[in-house]
């Protein structure tokens, strides 16, 4: 029972892939969800599957690429008991730096970082006021080497994790612990929405599978979580390996 300690989860990103299923994972271990993302109808399907397990679940339509719109999460974070924080709505768009839209480019770094900054500068006082409370951060194996074809992502992934591990150093002590989750391809809509699959698809893993190792090794206390086995090797090889070898095997992955 990991997180029975835990009492309200604001789960971003909960209408598809991992944030759905942190947020079943997390509810069937008794904690009332805030499920929050952009289609209320995933939401509203999700809360009530979730409500048949006798926890409660609130949807939250936002898109939180809006700056108007995410400031709404500021009082649901700071006094409606919120303790577990999960930054998990996230996109990339694969493609040539100037073959994306700007608005994409900006929207990754808009959503990505900054909308997961502000949630957390919210959540950091108020979980210390308690002396207890939780923050995820969902970086990516991206965050390891700089990915020609997938810049702008892999370099907001990158910020995410140091980000997120030097929030945890800080907080040392103080009872409220951050983390940064780090998977690797996994089944979900995102490589629909990066633009880009077929190179991906061996050794995917489920996000069910995902999830749960997350949910471990978030109880453990770790500040960084690189989820399966092939993307533990992998986030070592590229600290062995020079980085043009990387970029030439991350270029080759990402080709359009
Ligand atoms: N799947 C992978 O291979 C993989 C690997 C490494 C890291 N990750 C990271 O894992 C996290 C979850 O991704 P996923 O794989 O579960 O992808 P996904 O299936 O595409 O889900 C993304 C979620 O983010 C939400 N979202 C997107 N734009 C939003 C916005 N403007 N405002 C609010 N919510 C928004 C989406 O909901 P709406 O569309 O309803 O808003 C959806 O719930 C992301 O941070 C991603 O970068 C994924």
């Amino acid at each position: 029972m990991a997180f029975a300690n835990h009492k309200r989860a604001l789960i971003t990103g909960a209408s598809a892939g991992l944030g759905r299923e942190f947020a079943l994972q997390i509810a069937s271990q008794g904690t009332d969800v805030v499920l929050v993302a952009r289609r209320e109808d995933k939401l509203k399907e999700l809360s009530q599957e979730i409500r048949k397990m006798g926890v409660m679940a609130e949807c939250i339509s936002c898109d939180l690429e809006k700056p108007s719109e995410r400031a709404r999460l500021r009082t649901v974070i700071e006094s409606t008991g919120v303790d577990l924080l999960i930054n998990n709505a996230g996109f990339g768009k694969i493609g040539r730096f100037n073959e994306i839209p700007m608005e994409l480019q900006l929207g990754q770094i808009e959503l990505n970082i900054k909308a997961l900054v502000e949630l957390t500068y919210y959540a950091v006082p108020a979980f210390r006021r308690n002396g207890f409370g939780t923050i995820v951060n969902i970086a990516s194996t991206a965050s390891f080497i700089p990915i020609p074809n997938f810049a702008v992502y892999a370099a907001s992934k990158k910020f995410v994790r140091d980000f997120t591990e030097a929030l945890a150093y800080e907080l040392k002590g103080s009872g409220v612990r951050a983390c940064a989750v780090c998977p690797g391809p996994t089944e979900t809509e995102f490589f629909e929405v990066a633009g880009s699959a077929d190179k991906f698809k061996i050794g995917m893993m489920k996000s069910p599978e995902a999830v749960s190792e997350a949910l471990e090794g978030i109880a453990r206390g770790e500040a960084r979580i690189v989820l399966g086995a092939s993307n533990k090797a992998l986030a070592v090889a590229s600290r062995i390996f020079p980085d043009k070898l990387n970029m030439n095997i991350a270029a080759m992955l990402t080709k359009p």
